[in-house]
């Protein structure tokens, strides 16, 4: 089984066979086979997770900018968050004979049948964002994206500031707001947050956790029952800014003031979640960086050329602090 830790070096080679149709929402950016110099265009086939958050939508932006930029003939598809749609989705892709496949799992099991295909096709599939558990290393050449388990324990470390900042005493009792059930962010953000608080901090209590979905109304419903079921939990550590901003609508809906009575750190960095930061609202924001469309591009092209690349390639992030909100407000890109 692979594992994101796993830094190996790999050699491109993969690929499949398949004919079925895709039932999520496609784009094709076609723009020809051949580019300006008579050489051919790469065609590109991006299977997308959905539109669940601004982090997301930040994500497709700069896949398709980059796209274009990079004069590639790119097939998008968005799966809505179902993994059936992206399975689809990728044998279509496999159908077109595309020359990458390129895509964000839903979820990080089930996909071993698809990439066998592809592979069977000799197309080479690149994960970006989010990784997968399969039990062939060579289904896939490499993952672009972050490192989910390290935001966690950055978040656990960020919370610790957070409460010596705000002079907290006595119990700390921590909501937790995970993401999509079985998606890479949502195990390896608990399981990273959980190491941190296992080895430094015995005292903090995670008093409930539940998925939200990655969503602002998810973020809202789920907090607004963890109010009622535990009304003196006074940390919320939500696993995007989506969540944690529907989770502020539900505080204030309680009566309560959301990063003084509930101190809040999510992860991501949208410019909303800096809105909510700097009115005070949040307390403290892990970076994700969604803007991972250039390094793609990039390495699609080795990718199609038979060049080796990392296995996986780190997304490089900072840490903020309530302080910083205002002045880092409006450097945000996303
Ligand atoms: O996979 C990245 C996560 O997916 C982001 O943190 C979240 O906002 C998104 O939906």
């Amino acid at each position: 089984m692979l594992s994101r830790r796993n830094f190996l070096t790999a050699a491109v080679g993969v690929a499949a066979a398949g004919t079925l149709a895709a039932c999520a929402k496609e784009d094709d950016s076609s723009t020809g086979s051949s580019s300006a110099g008579g050489a051919k265009t790469i065609s590109l086939g991006f299977s997308q997770v959905g539109s669940e958050s601004g982090w997301r939508s930040a994500n497709t932006t700069s896949v398709k900018d980059a796209a274009k930029d990079a004069g590639y003939n790119l097939k998008f598809s968005d799966a809505q968050q179902k993994q059936e749609n992206q399975i689809s989705a990728i044998r279509n892709f496999i159908a077109q004979k595309v020359d990458v496949i390129a895509f964000s799992p839903v979820v990080v099991t089930g996909w071993d049948a698809v990439l066998k295909e592809a592979k069977a096709a000799k197309i080479p599939v690149v994960l970006t964002d989010r990784s997968v558990e399969t039990s062939d290393d060579s289904l896939f050449v490499t993952l672009v994206g972050s490192d989910f388990t390290d935001e966690g324990r950055r978040a656990a470390k960020i919370l610790d500031k957070v409460l010596t900042k705000a002079g907290h005493k006595g119990a700390v009792k921590i909501a937790q707001l995970e993401g999509t059930t079985g998606a890479a962010p949502a195990i390896e953000r608990a399981k990273g947050f959980k190491e941190v608080m296992d080895a430094e901090h015995k005292d903090w209590k995670i008093v409930v956790s539940q998925t939200g979905d990655f969503t602002r109304a998810g973020g809202k419903q789920v907090m607004s029952a963890f109010l009622q079921s535990n009304p003196d939990v006074n940390v919320l550590f939500a696993h995007n800014d989506d969540m944690a901003i529907g989770a502020i609508q539900a505080i204030e809906a309680a009566g309560k003031k959301p990063g003084t009575d509930i101190l809040i750190v999510c992860i991501d960095g949208v410019k909303d979640g800096f809105v909510a930061m700097s009115e005070g609202k949040i307390n403290a924001i892990v970076e994700c960086n969604p803007l991972l469309g250039p390094q793609l591009m990039d390495v699609v092209k080795k990718v199609k050329d038979g060049e080796t690349v990392e296995r996986w390639i780190k997304t490089k992030e900072s840490d903020f602090m309530q302080d910083q909100a205002k002045a880092e407000l409006p450097n945000r890109k996303y």
